[in-house]
This record gives C-alpha cells, sequence and structure tokens, in this order.
C-alpha cells in the first residue's frame, strides 16, 4: 500500500513538473529580470542624482542663535554672520561643476547685507583649486564688518580615500588579532562571527583613514587669502571692536585638529573672563577640549551632514571623533557652549545623498 501510494504520489508530480516547469521558469526568469531591472534604474537614477544633483543644490539656511553674555555687545538688529565652508575646490576637471556651485552661491546671497564672512576651512582640496576659492569670495557680497577664516585639514593635505576601507579593515584586524589573544574560545567565535557588523559600526564612527598622499601650498594659500582681505585666525583671536554699530565681542580660530597644530588655549589668551567668544574651529572635534566651556558659541564644518545619509540607517560616518551621530550638522549644545556645524558646499568624492550643500546666514542676537 505504502510502495503504491508513493508511486502515484511521484506519478503526479512528474506530470506536475512536466506541464508546470516552462511556464513558471518563465514567469521567474520575467520576475527576476524585471526585479534586477528596475532595481539597477533605480540605482543608477539614484548615483545620477548623487553626482549630478545634489552636491550642486546649495540652499540658504537661516539661523537665529542668541548669546546670553553678549547682551548689550550686538548691533540692534543683531550681528549677521555668513558662514561658507568645506568649498573643497579641486580646479582641473571640476572647474565647470564648481563655477556652477559659485553661480548658485552668488545668487542666494545677491544683495545681502550682513556684518562677517566667515568660512570654516577646507577653501581648497588641490593647489589647483585656489582660482575658485578667489572667485567664490568675490561672488559674495562684502561684509560690513570682515571676513575671517580658519584652515581646514585638506588646505594641508590630500589623500587617497579609496584606499580608507582597506586601511581601516587592517587597523580593525590588528586590534582584532591583539583582543583575540585575550578571549576565551567562545569569546573568539563569536567576535568572528559579528565581526563585520562591528567593523561597519567601526568605519561609521571613526574618520576615514585615507593614506597621506601629499600636501597642498597652505602658506601660498594662506598668503592669497590674506590679500583678499580675508583675516586667517590660526590659534588667535581678534577683538571686533566697533562702538558706532554697537558690536563688541571676541573671534577666535583655533588650527585643524587632524593637520593643523590647534592650541585652543592661545586662541583665546588675552580675552577678558566676561566677554562673548566666537569660535571658528574646522573640525568640531574640538568640543572635546578642556577649554570649550569657556566660548560661547563654535562655527564648525568638516561632516558634510556625513555626505550620504541611507533610508533607515543614517549618516554612511561623521568623520569626526567625539561627534555624536545624531549632531554630524546643525545646532546642539555642550554644557553652556553652543555648536553649528554647517554641511559646507564642496566635497570630495563628488556624491551627496540626503546631506545636500548649505550656506547658512546666522543671526546673532
Ligand atoms: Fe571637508
Amino acid at each position: 500500500m505504502i510502495k503504491q501510494t508513493s508511486s502515484i504520489y511521484d506519478e503526479r508530480k512528474l506530470q506536475t513538473a512536466k506541464h508546470a516547469d516552462p511556464l513558471q521558469r518563465t514567469a521567474w526568469l520575467w520576475w527576476t529580470g524585471g526585479a534586477l531591472m528596475a532595481a539597477g534604474i533605480a540605482g543608477a537614477g539614484i548615483l545620477l542624482y548623487a553626482h549630478e544633483i545634489e552636491p550642486l543644490d546649495i540652499q540658504l539656511e537661516r539661523l537665529t542663535i542668541r548669546l546670553p553674555r553678549a547682551a548689550g555687545r550686538l548691533p540692534a538688529r543683531g550681528l549677521r554672520i555668513l558662514h561658507l565652508s568645506d568649498s573643497h575646490f579641486h580646479g582641473g576637471g571640476r572647474t565647470r561643476r564648481e563655477h556652477a556651485k559659485i553661480e548658485r552661491v552668488r545668487a542666494l546671497t545677491s544683495g545681502l547685507d550682513y556684518d562677517l564672512l566667515v568660512h570654516t576651512g577646507d577653501f581648497i582640496h588641490f593647489d589647483d583649486g585656489l582660482e575658485n576659492v578667489l572667485r567664490l569670495l568675490d561672488a559674495v557680497p562684502r561684509p560690513r564688518v570682515g571676513a575671517y577664516g580658519v584652515f581646514g585639514n585638506h588646505d594641508y593635505t590630500h589623500y587617497a580615500m579609496e584606499e580608507a576601507l582597506p586601511r581601516m579593515w587592517r587597523t580593525f584586524r590588528a586590534a582584532e588579532h591583539a583582543a583575540d589573544q585575550r578571549r576565551s574560545r567562545a569569546a573568539r567565535l563569536l567576535a568572528a562571527a559579528t565581526r563585520w557588523p562591528r567593523y561597519i559600526r567601526y568605519v561609521r564612527n571613526t574618520p576615514l583613514d585615507g593614506r597621506r598622499t601629499g600636501s597642498n601650498d597652505a602658506a601660498r594659500l594662506n598668503a592669497a587669502l590674506e590679500r583678499w582681505g580675508m583675516t586667517m585666525l590660526h590659534n588667535c583671536a581678534k577683538h571686533l571692536y566697533r562702538p558706532d554699530i554697537g558690536l563688541d565681542i571676541h573671534l577666535a580660530g583655533v588650527d585643524d585638529v587632524i593637520e593643523g597644530r590647534p592650541r585652543l588655549g592661545d586662541s583665546l589668551q588675552g580675552i577678558p573672563e566676561s566677554a562673548p567668544v566666537i569660535l571658528l574651529s574646522h573640525n568640531p572635534d574640538i568640543i572635546a577640549s578642556p577649554q570649550l566651556p569657556r566660548v560661547d558659541l563654535v562655527l564648525s564644518g568638516h561632516t558634510h551632514g556625513g555626505q550620504i545619509r541611507v533610508p533607515l540607517w543614517g549618516v554612511a560616518h561623521t568623520q569626526a571623533e567625539h561627534l555624536p551621530r545624531r549632531h554630524v550638522s546643525g545646532f546642539f549644545r555642550v554644557g553652556e557652549t553652543q555648536v553649528y556645524i554647517t554641511r559646507g558646499i564642496g566635497e570630495g568624492i563628488p556624491l551627496r545623498f540626503r546631506a545636500g550643500p548649505q550656506i547658512t546666514l546666522i543671526e546673532i542676537t
């Protein structure tokens, strides 16, 4: 009996297979082919958008920040700061793209009446970008009080960023190998099973480790900016004292945290204890400095707002060591100190997704 049932079942299966296979196979091929094509088109569309549209779509953000310690030391209408950052100009093959960005900034700032122009670094990516930096500065209206800047890591150095992930993998593996020596067999197995997710978390929360491939001519850049009329704040401060407009605050700048010689103590030296201080720091990791409480407001860039923000996953990486992921751009507080990080207008790898470029008009009241 059992043998007969089994035989009937096999026969039915054979018959079904004979009739359904070609149809099922064709349907499967259509569905799979269609799904792959749709995914390919969507991927190409996203890539095209991230390369050709979003990086050029610079927006002007307006923001009001209240500085309690600056009461009675600001112009009646507030102190207006136009904050630029991370232009990352390459020149050469990117000139057309960079001119489009400059024209966008020109249109956004046309007729703008403001007091301070600040640039928080990464003016250039390569030395050939200098001409476009000066073109950018010429494109915005002249500030009423002055223009100030600090250097970023790319103003000093260039990197092979395509090598960053393999280099970080080697660093991560070396640390894992050392840790394995101290682990039990069970802990080693668990570590091996979770290695990839932990590596991804490491990459997302650590500055990308591109190999240094050369230097930019920072002295030439500095001289050109100073000639243009921008005062560079390398570990120093300026007392912005203009009784005619009611302005009396201190603007400090600190050198880049990664490639420069940051000395926040020098930047703040000599500033009276009660005086309000605004600090320009390319890298927001300056928030980890013990002298931070002396600063009322930090203006930074560097993160590009994560540059790529994956839906349901968040920013690809923060490019900082001390920055919580949720504060990769925008306004937040660290104790009594207020911090604003702009997403900036440029990028090294020319892709942005859901982290659009921006310039910001900050009104200090
Ligand atoms: Fe940058």
